[in-house]
């Protein structure tokens, strides 16, 4: 024991000998939990529904592992997302052919399936789960664009004030978050207004801020059974989304749609798609210190999805990593079709 220390030679200077080992961090399982930067919880997670008018659940052929539901089935998963400690639920209804016209006006029919969905769900859960809404006119016209359309061109301003007719209608039914996904300008600012002005101060606006023009949205066209409408948008002169939804080229641009966005009164802002933008989520959430939201998109979902089912990757894993990198870009929360799947692996 004495000559222990006798029996240490010390490197000679010079000698290669890394003093700082990274690996000596990784060595342990509960090592490296303690050293974690980034946490994923059920917290971080929204689960985004499809509802539709049928009495069963049908689904979605190009999302494997998520459904159509009723409006019985969306309460059901609402409860769900209570126990598992998920935040929020984000409605998307799918609606029928006849209701869908030029002027959207189902849109802002309170008895909508979708004003019927979030009825039943906040009869049901009160207010132990956020139901957000999306403000778009795509699931009412039938060339499925976000809004009017007129002589080859999407008009923005007849398009606000829908919007503006939508939110309230949506804010009536009882949803907590009114989430324009549109990308008219000035969207923001009016329905503030609009809803100021009912006395629902209380409301809370999630901006769409940064939407990018993405084909990874393709499988949610499939889902809301919209995935021939740009056919008939085609036919119109106005073939894809491109004049309102953002250039993937762009970077600087997202901050000044998330700035505007803030400055109309925006208390949530979303970055959309994620995967493909995590450098747009990191500079939002720096540049403007408002609670950043990302979406992890249809498409980004069913690759997943796809690659797993074909035994090319460990699904829940991939999903587990996905979503982890989009909270350390700094997203405060995701929408992610992934959510129960998560949130139930994150609590056991
Ligand atoms: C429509 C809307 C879209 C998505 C959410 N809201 C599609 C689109 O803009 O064409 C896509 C979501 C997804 O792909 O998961 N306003």
């Amino acid at each position: 024991m004495a000559d222990a220390p006798l029996s240490y030679s010390a490197p000679a200077a010079g000698q290669a000998f890394p003093a700082t080992r990274l690996r000596r961090t990784r060595q342990y399982a509960w090592l490296r939990r303690l050293v974690a930067e980034t946490v994923l919880t059920p917290s971080d997670l929204i689960w985004p529904l499809f509802v539709h008018g049928r009495e069963e659940s049908e689904p979605v052929a190009a999302m494997p592992g998520v459904d159509r539901l009723a409006v019985e089935g969306a309460v059901l998963a609402a409860t769900q997302a209570v126990e598992m400690g998920i935040p929020a639920v984000a409605l998307f209804p799918v609606v029928d052919a006849a209701h869908k016209s030029d002027d959207a006006r189902e849109a802002f029919n309170p008895e909508s399936l979708v004003c019927r969905a979030v009825r039943a769900i906040r009869r049901e859960v009160g207010d132990s789960l956020g139901i957000i809404c999306d403000v778009a006119l795509d699931p009412y016209t039938p060339h499925g664009h976000d809004g009017l359309v007129q002589g080859g061109r999407v008009l923005n301003d007849e398009t606000v004030a829908v919007l503006c007719r939508q939110a309230l209608v949506l804010a009536a039914a009882g949803c907590h978050v009114v989430a324009p996904s549109d990308m008219m300008d000035g969207r923001v600012g009016a329905i503030r207004r609009a809803l100021d002005g009912v006395q629902r101060q209380d409301v809370c606006i999630l901006a769409y801020a940064a939407k990018y023009a993405s084909a990874f949205y393709g499988p949610f066209r499939d889902a809301l059974g919209s995935a021939g409408a740009l056919g008939t948008a085609a036919a119109l002169g106005v073939a894809d989304k491109k004049t309102y939804q953002m250039d993937p080229a762009n970077a600087d641009e997202a901050l000044r749609e998330v700035a505007l966005d803030v400055a109309e009164g925006a208390d949530m802002v979303m970055v959309k798609p994620a995967g493909t933008a995590l450098d747009i989520i990191q500079r939002v959430k720096e540049a403007c210190g408002v609670p950043t939201l990302a979406y992890q998109v249809s498409g980004e979902y069913s690759m997943i999805q796809a690659a797993a089912g074909n035994g090319w990757i460990d699904g829940q894993k991939a999903a587990l990593e996905s979503l982890l990198v989009i909270k350390r870009a700094g997203a405060d929360g995701i929408l992610t079709y992934f959510a129960p799947q998560i949130a139930r692996s994150l609590r056991t």
